[in-house]
């Protein structure tokens, strides 16, 4: 029964997210809604400590990547920024669009009030966000690259790049163990990578795969108010 309701309500949210999408999608359509589709992201951007630590991270060179997309909030600031000042870089967006892998959800991630079943049903159908997203960077000619998958499958096919930005926003223990042992050495120095589930009571495994992870390496994990909403991130030694 509590099964029944959790996917009842999870289904209407995902219904509601989908019609912002299609009203967002919407714009695109006209240059009046594409100018006000910019404006509404600027005004996102300057609320967001992320985008001030990816205008700092573009002073290096290397491509962007975000790991973990879901219905690509993030991603699209983070497209319009590199737009305004490195048009000429590659956005990478890693996601399953479907949630989590099987096993994904380990008991680091557990809390009292958030069961496994429980979150092992978060994030999934997201099929529909790839194509709004290509179609939103091909609207204002930015450079997106998506790869749809399990990160252990997808890892592998940005291996060669190297990046001065990378947003880890996967939630669990697992998903970020398998994105810094992939990417941390793609990271160039000076580079940023920014942790959005470090030090959240939802998802301690986060925080406890950053904090083993840089346990033997000389980074550490800082935090940026920059701007109103504040990001944990580190900036890669030299
Ligand atoms: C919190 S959401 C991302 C939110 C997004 N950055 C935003 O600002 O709206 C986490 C996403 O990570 C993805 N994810 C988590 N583990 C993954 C894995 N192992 N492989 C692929 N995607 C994964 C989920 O599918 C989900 O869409």
């Amino acid at each position: 029964m509590i099964n029944f309701v959790r996917q009842l309500l999870r289904n209407r949210r995902n219904a509601r997210r989908i019609a912002r999408d299609e009203a967002s999608d919407a714009r695109l359509n006209s240059e009046t809604g594409r100018s006000d589709f910019l404006a509404l992201l600027d005004e996102e951007c300057a609320q967001s400590s992320l985008i001030a630590l990816l205008e700092d991270a573009l002073k290096q060179p290397g491509d962007i990547i975000e790991c973990g997309v879901f219905r690509g909030d993030s991603l699209r600031r983070i497209l319009k920024t590199v737009k305004d000042r490195a048009p000429d870089r590659t956005v990478f967006g890693l996601d399953s669009f479907e949630g989590f892998p099987p096993g994904g959800i380990t008991g680091m991630d557990i809390t009292r009030f958030r069961s496994k079943d429980r979150l092992e049903g978060k994030f999934t159908n997201a099929d529909d966000v790839p194509a709004r997203l290509n179609r939103f960077a091909d609207a204002f000619e930015m450079k997106l690259d998506l790869h749809k998958g399990y990160f252990e499958h997808t890892l592998g096919g940005v291996s060669d790049r190297t990046f001065a930005f990378l947003h880890i926003d996967c939630d669990t223990y697992a998903g970020h163990i398998e994105v810094l042992d992939a990417l941390y050495d793609r990271v160039v120095p000076g580079g940023i990578i920014v942790f959005d589930d470090y030090n959240t009571e939802e998802w301690p495994g986060a925080t406890q795969a950053v904090d083993e992870f840089l346990a033997d390496r000389p980074e550490s994990v800082q935090v940026s108010h920059a701007r109103a909403k504040p990001a944990y991130y580190m900036i890669k030694a030299a």
